[in-house]
């Protein structure tokens, strides 16, 4: 039986939710909550490797294989992470999770969202978030704050990630009681309050 909450943060590369994730942290780290803050791909162990294999293999990787080695890696950090630390009570925060394949795998490389959400909920044994924040952002800043050094997935260029922003968007109107849209545009301290409002209402 689960027992903690599970918050997860979803966006675009360079959109700022590993910025926003650390405050939330520090915020309920500070009042005293147990938290667990953790990230897909790799949170540790075998996970570590297959996320090295993810944003720096440079041979071809075909979207069927990649989706693939995110499940195994979502698999693995639920069981073994996720799913234990929710047991403990604690607060799990999660920057990307199940909502980046679909985005990514199924809206951005194309393949068919409802499979996906399939695999995605067998990899999970149906753990679903108690809340998702996905950070929205025009593509050509969050490209810019990215920067040169790109990793495998940075480099697939303007169009696949206005499909992931758009993909999102849609997520977001399929389900409006687990996912919430932030404009990523306003101030850090601004979206800061939004989103410890969303957690305190949970
Ligand atoms: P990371 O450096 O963690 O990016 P960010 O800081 O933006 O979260 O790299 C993870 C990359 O993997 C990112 O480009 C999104 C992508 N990704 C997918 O394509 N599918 C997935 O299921 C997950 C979890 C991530």
């Amino acid at each position: 039986m689960q027992k903690g909450f599970f918050i997860t943060f979803e966006g675009a590369d360079g959109c700022g939710k590993t910025t926003q994730i650390k405050l939330l942290d520090e915020y309920l780290r500070s009042r005293g909550k147990s938290v667990l803050l953790t990230r897909e791909p790799g949170a540790k162990g075998l996970g570590v490797k297959l996320r090295e294999i993810l944003l720096n293999y440079d041979g071809e990787v075909s979207p069927n294989c990649e989706s693939f080695l995110f499940l195994a890696d979502r698999a693995q950090h639920v069981d073994c992470i996720i799913k234990p630390a929710l047991q403990e009570g604690k607060i799990v925060l999660c920057d990307r999770h199940t909502d980046s394949t679909v985005a990514y795998q199924g809206y951005g490389r194309g393949l068919d969202i409802e499979r996906i959400k399939m695999l995605n909920s067998i990899a999970v044994n149906d753990l679903k978030p108690d809340l998702t924040i996905i950070f929205d952002i025009d593509i050509e800043t969050s490209l810019a704050r990215v920067g040169n050094s790109k990793d495998r997935m940075e480099s697939a260029g303007i169009d696949f990630f206005n499909r992931v922003r758009n993909g999102y968007l849609e997520i977001a109107r399929q389900e409006p009681e687990r996912v919430k849209v932030i404009n990523s545009g306003e101030t850090i301290d601004n979206i800061h309050k939004q989103i410890v409002e969303l957690v305190e209402k949970l």
